[in-house]
C-alpha cells in the first residue's frame, strides 16, 4: 500500500495541489471516450421511480450528475471529503436542484439505513485504505434491491509504452506509485462485495485510449514529471525533457496512452 496518495486525504493537501488535481479530474471527467465509459455501464440500470442516487467521492461533481442523465435517478447526491471539490462541484452544478453536494466520508456517510436506491463509486475505491468499510456503508444504506455501481482503473494495464525501454512510460510507473492506494482493487472487488452481503452483477472491461490533444494522459505526464522532480528523482531540466517528449509525440501522432477500466454492479439482496 503506498502511503503517498494524495486521493486518499485530498480534504488536508494545499489548496494548490487540490485545485490541480481538481483540474486534471475535469479534464478527464469530460475526455468523450470517458463519457461512453460511463455511459457504458450506467446506462443500463433499472432503477425505481423517483429513485435517490448518491455518488461516494464525488471529486468535481460531473460525475454524479450522471447519476441523473444516465442512470434515471430523479436526484442525487455526491460525498467528498475535499471542501475543495464540494465548492467546485457546488459552483458547477448550481443551476441543477436535483444535484446536491455535501463534505462526508464514504466510511460514515451519516445517511439513513437503507434509505438511497443506488450508490456509485467511481475511481474512488482504489485510493482508499480499507475499501471493506466503504462497502459495508454502502450496503447498510441501501434498501433491500438497491443498486452497487462501481468502476475503477484495472491499473497495470496504464500505459504511455510505444517500444521496448521506452522512458516515458517510467512516468506512468511512477504516478501509479505515488497516486494509486491499491492498483488490484478490481481485479479483488467481486470477493469483496460477495463477503459483504452483495449479489453480483454485470462485470465488464472498457478500454480508455487517449484520443486528440489527449489532454487527461498529459495531465499524468505534467504532474508525473514535476513530481519526479520534487522528489529528487530527476534533474528540473530533465523533467521539462520528458514533457517535452510527450507533446513532441502529440505532434507528430506518437503518443500512445491506454488504460482498462473495469465496472461491476452488484444488488443488495431483497428482503434483507
Ligand atoms: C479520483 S477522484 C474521483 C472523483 C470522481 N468520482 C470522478 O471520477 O471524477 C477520487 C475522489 O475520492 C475522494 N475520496 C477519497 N477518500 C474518500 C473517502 N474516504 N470518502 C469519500 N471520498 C473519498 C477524493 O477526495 C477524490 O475526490
Amino acid at each position: 500500500m503506498q502511503v503517498s496518495d494524495p486521493y486518499s486525504n485530498l480534504g488536508s493537501q494545499d489548496r494548490a495541489v487540490q485545485t490541480r488535481i481538481a483540474e486534471a479530474m475535469e479534464a478527464r471527467c469530460i475526455d468523450p471516450a470517458q463519457v461512453a465509459l460511463r455511459r457504458a455501464y450506467l446506462n443500463d440500470l433499472e432503477l425505481p421511480t423517483g429513485a435517490l442516487a448518491v455518488e461516494f467521492g464525488s471529486g468535481t461533481g460531473h460525475v454524479t450528475k450522471n447519476l441523473i442523465d444516465m442512470a434515471g435517478a430523479s436526484s442525487a447526491l455526491g460525498i467528498e471529503p475535499s471542501p475543495v471539490m464540494v465548492d467546485r462541484a457546488q459552483a458547477l452544478f448550481s443551476a441543477e436542484p436535483a444535484l446536491t453536494f455535501q463534505t462526508g466520508d464514504a466510511k460514515a456517510s451519516g445517511l439513513e439505513d437503507a434509505s438511497v436506491d443506488m450508490v456509485l463509486m467511481h475511481t474512488l475505491l482504489c485510493h482508499v485504505p480499507g475499501p471493506e468499510d466503504v462497502v459495508a456503508e454502502a450496503f447498510r444504506v441501501l434498501k433491500p434491491g438497491g443498486v452497487l455501481a462501481i468502476c475503477d482503473g484495472d491499473y497495470d494495464t496504464a500505459t504511455t509504452q510505444i517500444g521496448d525501454f521506452d522512458p516515458l512510460d517510467q512516468i506512468v510507473r511512477f504516478m501509479l506509485d505515488q497516486n494509486v492506494t491499491n492498483m488490484w482493487i478490481m481485479r479483488q472487488i467481486a470477493d469483496i462485495l460477495s463477503g459483504h452481503g452483495f449479489e453480483l452483477s454485470q462485470r465488464r472491461a472498457h478500454g480508455y485510449v487517449a484520443e486528440g490533444e489527449a489532454a487527461y494522459f498529459m495531465t499524468v505526464i505534467e504532474r508525473g514529471a514535476d513530481k519526479m522532480v520534487e522528489n529528487g528523482l530527476v534533474f528540473p531540466q530533465t523533467g521539462e525533457a520528458l514533457k517535452a517528449e510527450a507533446k513532441l509525440r502529440l505532434e507528430a501522432n506518437r503518443f500512445f496512452g491506454f488504460m482498462s477500466y473495469v465496472s461491476q454492479i452488484a444488488h443488495k439482496p431483497r428482503g434483507v
